[in-house]
């Protein structure tokens, strides 16, 4: 897969040089570009925001420099294009899924007040939010959209099966997790972990997801749980 992210500020993205989105990066079973869109500004100082018509507080993001670095990083138009913003549908664990299929993602992030409407209708973005709150911009979102769909693409994680087991993908919180040593402070591991026998786990960890998930999530229970 590749992920393309169009920001001002290119350098937020380091995180995703660590850990698991790293190592996904070095095995090349994803490549993220961060590009930096002022460098498509034809400008004479580079310049990417202007006053708002009709007033207003804050700099917008003008649509120059924005459409002309889409239409270089992809000619093709191949990409799901993708604006980081509140307005758009909020980030599940399907929409990180459905993204997961994809090929090319291209991702921009707004800064200031937002984007000029028409950088947005020109290149075809759809809107994606990740909350009900407003961040200061859309690099910290896109992040949590990379981390949270790259999860779901074989080999990222140690194992194929672990994305599937966890919170959420069942319509259930995951089940608590132990590791040694077997009494902390006090408390011990339950009993049915140091069994061995895996029929009993399963049960347990159902038993206990579900449980914590009533508790809780109970918004979150599908049906068939
Ligand atoms: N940009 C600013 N706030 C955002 C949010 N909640 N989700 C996605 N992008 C944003």
């Amino acid at each position: 897969m590749k992920i393309d992210v169009l920001t001002l500020f290119p350098e937020m993205f380091a995180p995703l040089k660590m850990s698991i989105i790293g190592r996904a990066e070095k095995k090349g079973i994803v490549e993220i570009n961060a590009i930096n869109i002022r460098d498509y500004s034809t400008d004479k100082h580079m310049k990417c925001d202007d006053l708002p018509y009709g007033g207003g507080a804050g700099m917008v993001m003008t649509p120059q420099p924005i459409v002309d670095c889409v239409r270089a990083v992809d000619p093709e138009n191949k990409a799901k294009r993708i604006y980081m913003s509140p307005k758009g549908r909020t980030l599940s664990v399907d929409i990180a899924k459905e993204l997961a299929k994809e090929e090319n993602l291209l991702f921009l992030c707004g800064h200031y007040e937002g984007v000029d409407e028409r950088a947005l209708e020109i290149c075809g973005f759809e809107d994606l939010s990740i909350g009900d709150y407003v961040l200061t911009g859309g690099e910290l979102a896109s992040m949590v959209v990379i981390d949270a769909l790259l999860r779901f693409l074989p080999g990222v994680l140690g194992s194929d099966a672990s994305a599937l087991d966890e919170s959420f993908s069942e319509g259930l919180l995951e089940y608590p997790q132990y590791t040694r040593p077997v009494v902390f402070e006090g408390l011990e591991v339950p009993d049915v972990l140091l069994s061995g026998h895996h029929a009993n786990i399963d049960k347990w960890r159902r038993e206990q997801a579900q449980e914590l998930t009533l508790r809780k999530r109970p918004d979150i229970i599908k049906n068939d749980n």
